[in-house]
């Protein structure tokens, strides 16, 4: 591929190592970070010198906006002290100039079962802590793609993963501690595809430090052929970013959308497409159908089947056929946001409405309506509800219950508006149900409330509970 030996010269020159002058102080050494910086991540020619202390200079002020904007930041064209703090941080050798979500030519393997090896370690951890932390990283791509990967001990693997510091064979060298944590390569043969970790690094497992697996599943993008995302939430942003809870790390919808581009979403395996692959303990779990502790975030029919969603998935049922599948919510309405909070179907005009926070979308089959999302405000709500936990659309009455908390208020579907003498108190007018609410549905003229692994089945015109039910009653488990 012709855009390959490109790239790596494009590597050569950018991820050279990043000699900070130690002496020099004050503006002087901001002015040095700053061209380095626009040098190594955004393409500034490097007989630029002096380019950037000119603070008229045309090209340097386009760089310094095209970088802020990239990494987020207030667009000034100044090295302002938060882009100063920001161009100060740990980040990926890999630049941030190029396409936006893929490398220049879009390199990508061309097979999905793929192969890695750990060819070294490093000191700072135990090998099972190593081994583990890039196997979670691989695992939370292969969750979202057809892809495999599969463990060699020797021989040649497609990404081969190392650690070394300063010169290490690829005219790439490590800087020492801090600055550039690691680098690796888009798809292809020999060098192409590995991923390189800077041993001068404090690596941990911890959320102290720098930590191997967010590192890694950042790198392993790149080998994988993502390229830098400017979305500050996405796991490809260049800049190292810590956690305070490792479990809540996840990939982000750019990043998925980013990774599906290239190879799809994953194939749903012949033999049992509901079982789902084990679940890590890190990153985006795949909810198991049979666990007895299976909650969802939101339950809603559609076109006469029901909709269960959990985190980036859903299940759907089928009142017809009882069949049951399960998707990434992605997959269908790559634009919906996952781990919702509601979700309810106004039958009469056949649209699912789908809420998260403040916003919330209208979906038609497949397909997300025009304008949306918009404020939850304005269907009415005071400016204290920031979000829903479950909505029921009661089809015969024409009427949209909306739970908030322990209150309710109701919509008016022929008149689209707010019930006035709402909200009022679930557990007086749902006698029996006093817990907080994740989700509900109507069917069959009952009104199903989830609320963590158990299921109410309630009558709304004898206002009783009629059945205590498990969550995932509706799966056969
Ligand atoms: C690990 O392997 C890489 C690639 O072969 C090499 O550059 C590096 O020096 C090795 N590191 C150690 C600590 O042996």
């Amino acid at each position: 591929m012709e855009s390959l030996p490109i790239l790596l010269l494009l590597c050569v020159a950018v991820c050279s190592a990043y000699p900070l002058d130690g002496a020099a102080r004050g503006e002087d050494s901001s002015m040095d970070l700053l061209q380095q910086y626009l040098e190594n991540y955004y393409n500034l020619p490097k007989d630029a010198k002096q380019f950037v202390r000119r603070k008229d200079s045309g090209p340097v002020v386009k760089k310094i906006r095209e970088m802020q904007k990239f990494l987020g930041l207030e667009v000034t064209g100044k090295l302002d002290s938060n882009t100063l703090e920001v161009i100060s941080k740990p980040r990926c050798g890999v630049p941030d100039v190029g396409h936006f979500s893929t490398f220049l030519g879009t390199p990508k393997w061309r097979k999905t079962q793929l192969t890695y090896r750990i060819v070294n370690y490093t000191s700072d951890l135990p090998r099972d802590a190593v081994d583990s932390a890039i196997e979670r990283a691989l695992q939370i791509w292969e969750e979202v793609t057809p892809l495999t990967f599969s463990r060699m001990d020797e021989g040649e693997a497609d990404i081969m993963i190392s650690f070394a510091v300063r010169e290490h064979g690829d005219f790439s060298p490590f800087d020492g501690p801090g600055k550039v944590l690691a680098h690796a390569y888009p798809p292809g043969q020999g060098i192409y595809g590995d991923a390189h970790f800077d041993d001068d690094e404090q690596w941990t497992k911890e959320t102290a430090g720098t930590n191997l697996f967010l590192v890694a599943a950042h790198e392993l993008g790149h080998s994988l052929g993502l390229f830098h995302s400017a979305n500050t939430e996405a796991v490809m942003y260049p800049l190292y970013k810590s956690f305070t809870d490792l479990a809540q790390f996840r990939l982000s919808q750019d990043d998925v959308d980013g990774i599906q581009s290239l190879y799809g979403p994953p194939s749903a395996s012949p033999d049992d497409p509901l079982v789902p692959t084990e679940s890590a303990p890190l990153g985006p779990e795949t909810p198991a159908m049979c666990d007895p502790a299976l909650s969802f975030d939101a339950v809603s029919t559609l076109r006469g089947e029901v909709l269960f969603f959990k985190d980036r998935h859903f299940w759907r049922k089928s009142f017809r056929t009882h069949e049951l599948e399960f998707h990434l919510i992605s997959s269908f309405w790559p634009s919906l946001p996952s781990d919702m909070d509601a979700a309810y179907e106004v039958t009469s005009r056949d649209t699912v409405f789908i809420f998260k926070g403040n916003q919330f979308w209208g979906v038609r089959g497949g397909e997300v309506q025009a304008g949306y999302p918009r404020s939850i405000h304005t269907l009415g709500f005071p400016p204290t509800v920031k979000k829903i936990d479950a909505a029921i659309s009661d089809k015969d009455k024409k009427k949209t219950y909306f739970f908030v908390e322990d209150k309710y208020w109701r919509f008016d579907e022929k008149r689209q508006s707010m019930e006035p003498g709402f909200p009022r108190q679930i557990a007086e007018d749902f006698p029996g149900v006093d817990t907080k609410i994740d989700a509900a549905f109507e069917a069959f003229g009952f009104f199903y409330f989830f609320s963590g692994s158990s299921q109410l089945e309630f009558d709304p015109n004898a206002k009783k509970v009629t059945h205590i039910l498990k969550s995932n009653s509706w799966f056969n488990c």
